[in-house]
């Protein structure tokens, strides 16, 4: 199975716990995020790229008596993370924005001093595709080595139409290259970039070039699933989101936003409104946002580890979104911005500590509510028969250990779609 070309059945046996989240193909909204479907004495049967069986061991044993078996050490046996929401192709880091903010200068001012998105978009105009690639692997394998199976990745740091395409290109060749499920979307619309910032009609232009030229491009040649906007005060306006959407909608991309993340401006309702398929960070959600989700088929992607670096002291209202009905899923946002962070299992202590999540809420919005959010419900996030291979072991012996014993690293394997991404050592 470890090659991903065999079609004989292998085991999963010997788990303390398993952590299944079984059930409908769709996101978990309100109460439905309690159950995560934990289970004990509980394999697997995989074959290909598939889960045939998920049974007791016993079971298993008898109907596959001569199947090969993985040998789950008393681990935890659980769907591989989802992250739903990385800008994982970037050159380098910026170390003294995190210094600035430190002595007090806000996210929002370093970009209009030129810095923030604006500082990575100058460096990934400078490398390679070649370049890009290897410095994202890397980073893919320590997302990997958190039991992280399917990765969403976000352009948005080129801003021209050549420099979106070649990020797309490499997420493309790593999609290709690399046993991890990888889901690209087009982020063109990160930023005003700052030759089209400095004159009238700017703003306009960019948005032409995005929805006339960029998006056009990218769906004919199939290199996003989703388009993306930072929707927020300074940057795209409700307004100017709504068309860009709109224009990407009507080439087949799928959209998401980033939404209400440092103030609000009514996103959340615009992705409600829409039928986004997902509308991320809200940690400035009005009230009416929240409600708006909660109704709405929109998945509310959190990312606490975001503000945690910021140092806002802001969180998402994550406990109103489920409240009132809605979905909750979490991802990293890796970033070198606001959220350079290759650690899964740190956002999940994050939700709970900071979210005031339960733990089962965490492992549900980690896997099958981060697939919901890339349209990807009924083929990952969850163990049961017919879903993909996307399964991590972990050295815990209890579901709530992985968000408890923070900064630790315990995922001992994962597999995606039946082949091996990590081993521990
Ligand atoms: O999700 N807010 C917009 N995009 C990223 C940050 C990008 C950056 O600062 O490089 C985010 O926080
Ligand atoms: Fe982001």
């Amino acid at each position: 199975m470890t090659d991903g070309m065999s079609d004989a059945v292998t085991l999963f046996v010997n788990a303390a716990q398993t952590v299944t989240c079984a059930g409908p193909a769709r996101a978990r909204r309100g109460s439905e995020m309690g159950d995560a479907g934990v289970m004990n004495g509980v394999g697997l049967a995989v074959q290909g790229e598939r889960i045939v069986a998920v049974d007791s061991d016993a079971v298993l044993l008898r109907d596959y008596p001569t199947a090969a078996r993985v040998d789950c050490e008393r681990g935890l046996l659980a769907p591989g993370f989802v992250d739903s929401h990385t800008h994982a192709v970037f050159g380098k880091a910026r170390y003294e924005e995190h210094e600035l903010r430190a002595t007090g200068v806000p996210y929002m001012e370093i970009a209009r001093r030129g810095g923030g998105i604006h500082a990575s978009v100058r460096d990934l105009r400078t490398r390679s595709n070649v370049e890009l690639y290897e410095l994202t692997v890397p980073r893919l394998a320590r997302l990997a080595a958190g039991g992280v199976t399917t990765v969403e990745i976000k352009s948005g740091y080129g801003l021209t139409v050549s420099d979106e395409l070649r990020t797309l290109e490499v997420v493309q060749q790593l999609a290709r290259a690399l046993p991890l499920r990888i889901v690209a979307t087009c982020l063109g619309a990160h930023e005003i970039p700052l030759e089209y910032r400095d004159h009238e009609g700017g703003r306009e232009e960019w948005i032409e070039t995005l929805t006339q030229e960029l998006f056009p491009e990218v769906a004919a040649r199939s290199l996003a699933t989703f388009a993306d906007v930072f929707c927020e005060p300074g940057v795209f306006g409700v307004d100017e989101t709504r068309r860009i959407l709109a224009a990407a909608s009507a080439v087949g991309l799928k959209a998401k936003l980033h939404a209400d993340e440092l103030h609000d401006g009514a996103a959340a309702a615009l992705a409600a409104e829409i039928g986004a398929v997902s509308a991320d960070h809200l940690a400035a959600v009005s009230a009416r946002g929240v409600s708006a989700l909660a109704a709405s088929g929109t998945v509310a992607t959190l990312l606490p580890a975001t503000m945690l670096f910021l140092g806002t002291g802001r969180q998402a209202p994550a406990r109103a979104l489920i409240a009132g009905g809605g979905a909750v899923a979490l991802a990293t946002d890796l970033n070198p911005g606001t959220s350079p962070l290759q650690s899964f299992p740190l956002v999940m202590t994050l939700a709970v500590s900071e979210l005031r999540m339960s733990a089962a809420e965490t492992w549900v919005a980690s896997t099958v509510n981060g697939a919901a959010a890339l349209g990807l419900a009924g083929e990952t996030g969850q163990l049961a028969p017919g879903f993909s291979a996307d399964i991590a072991v972990h050295a815990v012996e209890d579901y709530r250990a992985l968000p408890y014993w923070f900064g630790e690293r315990l995922c001992r394997t994962a597999w995606a779609r039946g082949r091996a991404c990590h081993r521990m050592g």
